[in-house]
């Protein structure tokens, strides 16, 4: 059974609705990136209990869900949802799927792993955000239960490219038809407030018609992020800095943080 509620829901003005309207243009432009599936489907075999936060087209959900966890994803886009409800329904796999704000949500039920995965802690702009987004994981995890954040390690090369150059980032199967989908992109990052603007630019191939989507992506470096996830009353127990579970260093790709709730 599929369990699609509105929590309370704000909009947010960082991009996020326009990015993530169409939940199978998303899989297909992410088809590539499957390397944490296995680091988080272990995880979960331990897990009788999984949520997601930001858990989008159930990317990670649906291997997780087929290991025999009990999985919720919240998520914000009714878009990311529905495709999600639609790929679980055409496996007949049972998940739960709830429309809700990663920053304000109450289930009345615990969990022994909570994930927050794919730089979606990047949705969560400002320190205010983040405290309430881990208020609801503590709320929610489990006493021996363990709480999963992974996010890039941010590169100071990215963030002083030259705003007016185009990068390359991807190209896709158009799932409408419409052929080949070039996607470059353009960044504008913010030194106060810590936002990365970026500017999506998808290009149909075939006929060059192009549109964008601008959004926003705190960036979280890691001493600081260690100690936001500290003082909102997490332990860290481990580390990582890529999926194969090596350990965190200057040049990882990835913070891969696991916690447990407690100093
Ligand atoms: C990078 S995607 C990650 C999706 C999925 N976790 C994955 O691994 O593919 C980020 C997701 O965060 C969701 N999102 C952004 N802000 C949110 C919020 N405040 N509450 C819940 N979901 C949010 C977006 O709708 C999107 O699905």
């Amino acid at each position: 059974m599929f369990n699609m509620f509105d929590a309370s829901i704000s909009r947010n003005a960082c991009g996020v609705d326009s990015l993530y309207e169409d939940g199978h243009q998303y899989d297909l432009q992410h088809a590539d990136f499957d390397e944490d599936i296995d680091f988080y489907k272990k995880m979960a075999e331990e897990a009788e209990r999984v949520l997601e936060l930001a858990c989008g087209t159930c990317r990670l959900g649906i291997p997780i869900g087929r290991g025999g966890s009990h999985y919720t994803g919240i998520d914000i886009s009714q878009g990311m949802l529905a495709w999600a409800c639609n790929k679980a329904q055409s496996l007949g796999l049972r998940i739960g799927l709830i429309r809700g704000d990663m920053r304000n949500f109450h289930l009345n039920e615990g969990y022994d792993l909570i994930l927050l995965a794919f730089n979606s802690v990047c949705h969560l702009y400002t320190r205010q955000d983040f405290e309430r987004c881990l208020g609801c994981v503590r709320e929610h995890l489990e006493k021996e239960g363990r709480f999963v954040i992974d996010v890039f390690n941010p590169s100071l090369e990215i963030l002083t490219r030259d705003p007016k150059e185009r990068y390359p980032a991807g190209e896709y199967e158009d799932p409408y038809g419409k052929g080949k989908v070039i996607v470059t992109e353009t960044n504008v990052y913010d030194r106060a407030t810590q936002i990365n603007w970026i500017t999506w630019y998808y290009r149909l191939e075939r006929s060059g018609e192009e549109r964008k989507v601008r959004f926003g992506m705190r960036i979280y470096y890691p001493q600081e992020l260690d100690a936001l996830v500290n003082c909102c009353g997490f332990r860290i127990v481990a580390k990582y800095g890529d999926f194969d579970l090596r350990p965190f260093t200057s040049d990882s790709t990835k913070q891969i943080i696991v916690a447990t709730a407690g100093a």
